[in-house]
């Protein structure tokens, strides 16, 4: 796998819940010169694909065929704005990244499929490995409450409760096996307390950096 040589790339991963808009948007108000993006999204095609993925409600795929998509505009985004910004020195959070495909496709969706796997298939595409990840990590019945009390659900919400218990699973199968710097959050608790846990994270990390 490709490692990033300059600037810094930060991956926000959790479950449904974990009051992660509000971290995002607490965390572009305190660092206007960092470069957000969200996946799937961003780019005019990434936007697009996250509309049939997302909104539509009947849309019945094989998780087979949905990480591939997730895989497809993935790949967009990151050669229109990742991978440039990363050259610039910049420091880039992402909203979401190749960990979900992980954990909601691969994990949860096809059953238990190992890690080992998947990290052959994103090491062929040469993703960029982030210099952190940060899981929220939240039980999916706290998590799916909070978001329907918030009235915005899409398809992969609606899933059923032991799909999201997978999710959850996914996520700290990947973090377990530990294959790049992971820093795992508790998401049950207060959001100002939260933001602060994430934004010093976040801090912490582009110090180190540029210390290398
Ligand atoms: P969100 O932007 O509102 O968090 O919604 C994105 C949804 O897409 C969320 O349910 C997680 C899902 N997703 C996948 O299933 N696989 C992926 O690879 C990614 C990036 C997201």
């Amino acid at each position: 796998m490709t490692r990033v040589k300059r600037g810094t790339y930060i991956i926000r991963s959790g479950g449904e819940g974990t009051g992660k808009t509000s971290i995002l948007n607490q965390l572009k108000v305190l660092h206007p010169e960092m470069v957000f993006v969200r996946e799937p999204g961003h780019t005019t095609f990434a936007e697009r694909i996250r509309a049939v993925l997302l909104e539509q409600q009947d849309l019945d795929l094989d998780p087979l065929v949905e990480a591939q998509l997730f895989m497809a505009v993935r790949l967009d985004l990151l050669q229109r704005v990742v991978r440039p910004a990363l050259k610039e020195g910049k420091v880039v959070i992402s909203d979401r990244g190749f960990p979900e495909t992980f954990a909601l496709q691969w994990w949860a969706g096809r059953g238990k499929k190992d890690f080992d796997a998947f990290r052959a298939w994103i090491r062929d595409l040469e993703l960029p490995l982030p210099d952190l990840w940060i899981l929220l990590d939240l039980d999916p019945k706290i998590g799916l409450a909070r978001r329907s009390a918030h009235g915005q659900v899409n398809r992969i919400d609606q899933k059923p409760l032991e799909y999201h218990q997978r999710v959850r699973e996914g996520f700290l199968e990947i973090f377990n096996k530990n294959p790049f710097p992971s820093k795992k959050i508790d998401a049950n608790r207060p959001l100002p307390e939260l933001i602060k846990i994430v934004d010093r994270t976040v801090t912490e990390v582009i110090t180190s950096s540029n210390r290398e």
